[in-house]
């Protein structure tokens, strides 16, 4: 075994090195119980815990332990550009999760250093999403423990290079990198590893699970999809998220209207044209946990490996065969 994955193995107290990520749908409790359970390791998007699922936030994070022994991890959205509110939010949900005894972070989209230090004054391990080298570097300098690098096969908001310019790029940064985008099923893990990634982040893979709680037209369009049905639009986020091609989806284009698109490329008018984007996109993402007949449906190219709707224990026993 690398000694990166050995690292990574540590630092998150997994057995077999494949994260489920944070997903807004689909981080519902019992799949993230399910997925360190089986030996894998989960990650909790707070916002869909607590707004989609509808857990009080400690509430959740005790569903989870009594789910599972196995840890856990939290991930935190810093936004930098976020109100005052969203910031105090945040902030409470990372003391709960320190006095829950979590040991695993992710955060994301801004500057983790003030979150670094408290992490390492409680014995907690920081992953920072990147989607390139500078931020990498950066991140690296800030004293995160690894780098989850976010490639442009991924579902949801999606990275901008591959996840072969990653390994190029970075191979000696000395701390781990996790393959976030494009992992279908164990052959795909194997390339990766192969590459010499510490291990991954997968979230498709994990929406076509039986533990996890989307509605079964948005798993069986996982199932059915191909490569090419996944398609780019900044209409979600401000910047390329991966879709299924669906009526809903194509529905006024795939891109943002005049307007939004002229905030988009402002300085100081991108963050209100995110945020409301966001807002928005919460709305209809959110039905998609739910209601069949509402097709916003986030998924990433590893569709294409993604044979049937699967129990977790049954995903995670595939990849654990992987020699890693
Ligand atoms: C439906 C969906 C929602 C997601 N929501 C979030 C999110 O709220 N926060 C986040 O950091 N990443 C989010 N992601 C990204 C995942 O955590 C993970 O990095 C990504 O899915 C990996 O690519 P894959 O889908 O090809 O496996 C989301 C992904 C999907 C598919």
């Amino acid at each position: 075994m690398k000694s990166t994955t050995q690292q990574f193995l540590k630092d998150t107290g997994a057995q077999v090195p494949i994260v489920c990520g944070p997903m807004y749908p689909g981080s519902n409790p019992e799949l993230i119980a399910a997925v360190s359970d089986a030996g894998g390791f989960g990650v909790v998007q707070p916002v869909a815990l607590t707004s989609l699922y509808g857990h009080d936030f400690r509430e959740g994070l005790q569903l989870i332990k009594k789910l599972t022994d196995k840890p856990f991890g939290v991930n935190f959205t810093i936004f930098g550009g976020a109100n005052k509110k969203y910031h105090e939010q945040m902030k409470k949900w990372m003391e709960i999760s320190i006095e829950e005894g979590v040991k695993f972070f992710l955060t994301s989209l801004g500057k983790p250093h003030a979150i670094v230090k408290i992490a390492k004054q409680h014995d907690i391990k920081v992953y920072h999403d990147v989607p390139n080298k500078k931020v990498a570097l950066a991140m690296r300098d800030a004293g995160v423990d690894g780098l989850n690098c976010i490639n442009w096969r991924g579902g949801g908001q999606t990275g901008i290079q591959s996840a072969e310019q990653f390994i190029e790029e970075l191979h000696d940064i000395g701390i781990p990198l996790v393959c976030a985008g494009g992992i279908g099923n164990a052959g795909d893990f194997q390339k990766v590893l192969d590459m010499g990634y510490a291990g991954v982040q997968m979230g498709t893979r994990f929406l076509a699970t039986k533990e996890c709680i989307i509605t079964d037209s948005y798993k069986q369009a996982i199932v059915d999809s191909t490569e090419e049905d996944i398609v780019w639009t900044n209409k979600i986020a401000g910047n390329n998220s991966s879709v299924i091609k669906t009526k809903d989806i194509m529905r006024g284009g795939l891109r943002t209207g005049t307007i939004i698109s002229y905030m988009l490329k402002k300085r100081k008018l991108k963050k209100y044209a995110r945020m409301y984007l966001m807002s928005r996109g919460l709305k209809n993402y959110s039905k998609t946990a739910f209601d069949d007949n509402v097709q916003f449906w986030q998924a990433g190219k590893g569709v294409g490996n993604i044979k049937s709707v699967e129990s977790v224990a049954d995903v995670v026993k595939e990849f654990a065969a992987v020699n890693v």
